[in-house]
């Protein structure tokens, strides 16, 4: 059996050979000449409840008051809900492509700002394993969006699945979501060491949310580091905290996300400043291949199921 880091570094070599053969470099595959491909970002915690889906929303509105083109793909295919926090009520859902009935161009929908939304599966509480054959269906689909889209945002469920993990090898950045909560910090840092022990990802954003001030979340990210340094080889960058608002619960059941109802609201400030970390980081670092790349090469060699 391969090694998964022969699989991926082979991954990152054929991406820059194709960049030669373009005659572009490898930055310019994702920054704008030639073919261009967006930021992926996928939005994961670990444990539940701690606030993916309200960052992965307001984050993408706030991205797309920035001017930047953005898709969310809801990942939770058990009970969507980006849908509920957009007020939108999508006829047909991610279920639907996996079960090969429609295809991605037929379920996306469009929220607020024009931010466009794969929706999960609604109202479905079974989760749906995907198999190595949905997953390639999926990363050929994603293709086609590629072009349209400067950032697409994955929400994905809580947990450490196997959706879970192929949603965050997918994405090029991972953006961790915990609170101060002591079980939400060790399910973070559970995640953190699945994706780094078992699919070499070395590099993670974390947001620490629910909080009452930034040293509550500095301490968060103190404690994390600490014990990351010591077991695990990998970087955390700290993208910044989102404060306790009580609204938040308030704007979900008025179907509107915080950043549209209370535009001046320091949550909204927060948002904003992590939309802006997001695109401050992303250019800088160093491509780990097209999203489908290394994916399509570890499902043909079955490991990715
Ligand atoms: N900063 C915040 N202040 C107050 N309430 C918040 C905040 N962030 C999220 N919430 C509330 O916490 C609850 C859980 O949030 P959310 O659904 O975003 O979490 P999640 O991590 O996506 O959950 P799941 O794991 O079930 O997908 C929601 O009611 C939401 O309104
Ligand atoms: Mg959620």
């Amino acid at each position: 059996m391969r090694d998964l880091n022969m699989v991926k570094e082979h991954a990152d070599q054929a991406v820059a050979q194709r960049s030669l053969d373009e005659n572009i470099n490898p930055s310019a595959l994702k920054s704008g000449e030639g073919r261009t491909f967006p930021q992926v970002i996928s939005v994961t915690s670990g444990k539940g409840g701690v606030g993916k889906t309200a960052v992965a929303a307001n984050v993408a509105i706030a991205l797309a008051r920035l001017g930047k083109k953005v898709l969310i793909i809801d990942a939770v295919l058990g009970l969507a809900n980006i849908d509920v926090v957009f007020g939108l009520t999508p006829k047909y859902n991610l279920n639907h492509f996996f079960a090969g009935e429609k295809s991605l161009q037929e379920i996306v929908v469009e929220g607020p700002e024009g931010v466009q939304l794969l929706p999960g599966g609604s109202g479905i509480q079974s989760v749906t394993r995907l198999n190595s054959d949905q997953k390639l269906r999926f990363l050929d689909a994603m293709d086609a969006f590629y072009g349209d889209f400067d950032i697409i945002i994955i929400d994905t469920e809580a947990g450490i699945s196997e959706n879970v993990t192929f949603f965050n090898v997918a994405a090029q950045e991972i953006l961790v979501v915990t609170t101060s909560d002591p079980t939400a910090i060790s399910d973070a840092y559970a995640i953190m060491k699945v994706l780094s022990t078992k699919y070499h990802e070395r590099r993670f954003n974390l947001v620490v949310n629910s909080v009452s001030d930034q040293d509550e979340a500095l301490d968060v990210y103190k404690k994390l580091t600490h014990v990351a340094n010591r077991y695990l080889d990998i970087s955390i960058a700290y993208l910044g905290c989102i404060p306790y608002d009580k609204r938040m619960r308030e704007a979900i059941s008025r179907q509107k996300v915080m950043v549209e109802l209370y535009p001046k609201s320091k949550i909204n400030g927060a948002f904003e400043s992590l939309a802006e970390s997001l695109t401050a980081v992303i250019p800088n670092v160093q491509p780990k291949g097209t999203p489908q790349f290394f994916w399509k090469q570890l499902l043909s060699f079955g490991q990715g199921e």
